[in-house]
């Protein structure tokens, strides 16, 4: 990773990944590319940056070879609530801009991420410790996207060699950008509510398991699998991490601990209950582990007290 292109620069993962980057690789070698051209976003302003809609294929290839890339990570795209509100406009923007990220690897040679999801998995998939390899029939159309790209980056690696390398991420939880529109939201939102309001309403409901992390823990693991010898990836696209499985009422008991009057009530979204009823309680990193090293540093316990004195620090901020 010399020169490094990330599309969907201002969302959820972008938000926190151009930064590291910048920190480890240098300013000028990461070029943020976004939808969004507000100047507002401190990103637009700290570095490389370029409008881009990741269904234009030519303007793609064109800010891809004029700033000479050779690492393209792509992570334009909707998350699963949003998908599943507008199928047709996710196929077209996520399976789109896949395809058009991979073509424009192919034509520079670049090295080339791109996350899955726990999404990926559906009813039929074991529940419980699911394995790197076993059944993926989604219900979802986020999860018929994330198999799609999944089997798509495994083609151009066989068919082109394109050094395509992803992992199946689970919720993720930071206190710099919002997720906006997945079906693990929830467990973000629920830091905000307790700092402001000392209790939150969830949309999931007890009882509910889904896999969590943090996003250092995120931020590490696409860096590490970056960096990880080709010749020992034997699963590429895309491996399973995580970092903690948890159902809500974990969460509240959690920050209870540190807020003790926080209150936990309950209004399921039936839509978002179905998608997280139909994706695994715990998944099973063994193989990305075994095969590039992938840890993780923060529990439930840990992400917790991180996440609110952070947190609490940024609202601070935001009143002052
Ligand atoms: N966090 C994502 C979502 O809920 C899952 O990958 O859509």
């Amino acid at each position: 990773m010399k020169k490094i292109l990330v599309t969907g620069a201002l969302g959820q993962i972008g938000s926190e990944l151009v930064p590291k980057l910048r920190e480890v690789y240098g300013i000028d070698n990461v070029i943020a590319t976004d939808i969004k051209q507000e100047k507002q976003f401190w990103l637009t302003q700290s570095g490389p940056y370029e409008t881009l809609d990741v269904t234009n294929a030519q303007a793609m290839f064109d800010i891809a070879k004029k700033h000479q890339v050779d690492t393209f990570i792509h992570l334009a795209a909707l998350l699963s609530a949003t998908a599943e509100a507008k199928p047709l406009f996710a196929w077209n923007l996520n399976m789109g801009g896949l395809v058009n990220a991979l073509e424009t690897a192919k034509e520079l040679q670049c090295q080339f991420f791109t996350p899955s999801s726990i999404g990926a998995f559906g009813p039929s998939t074991p529940k419980d410790n699911t394995p790197q390899v076993t059944i993926q029939r989604p219900t979802t159309m986020y999860g018929v996207n994330k198999v799609s790209g999944e089997l798509l980056c495994d083609y151009f690696n066989l068919k082109f060699g394109l050094d395509t390398r992803g992992v199946r991420f689970p919720g993720l939880i930071s206190y710099v950008a919002p997720p906006g529109g997945g079906t693990t939201d929830y467990a973000v939102e629920i830091f905000y509510e307790a700092l402001r309001r000392g209790q939150y309403t969830s949309y999931i409901s007890q009882g509910t398991y889904m896999d969590m992390m943090y996003m250092p823990d995120a931020l590490n693991a696409i860096i590490k699998l970056m960096e990880a010898d080709p010749t020992k990836l034997i699963h590429r696209n895309a491996y399973n991490v995580t970092a903690i499985s948890a159902q809500p009422e974990d969460f509240a008991a959690e920050i209870k601990k540190h807020i003790p009057h926080f209150k936990m009530n309950y209004k399921v979204d039936p839509v978002r209950q179905a998608i997280a009823d139909s994706w695994p309680n715990s998944i099973d990193p063994t193989a990305a582990i075994n095969e590039w090293g992938f840890s993780r540093n923060y529990n439930l316990e840990k992400l917790t007290s991180d996440m609110l004195e952070k947190l609490q620090q940024k609202l601070r901020q935001d009143v002052g």
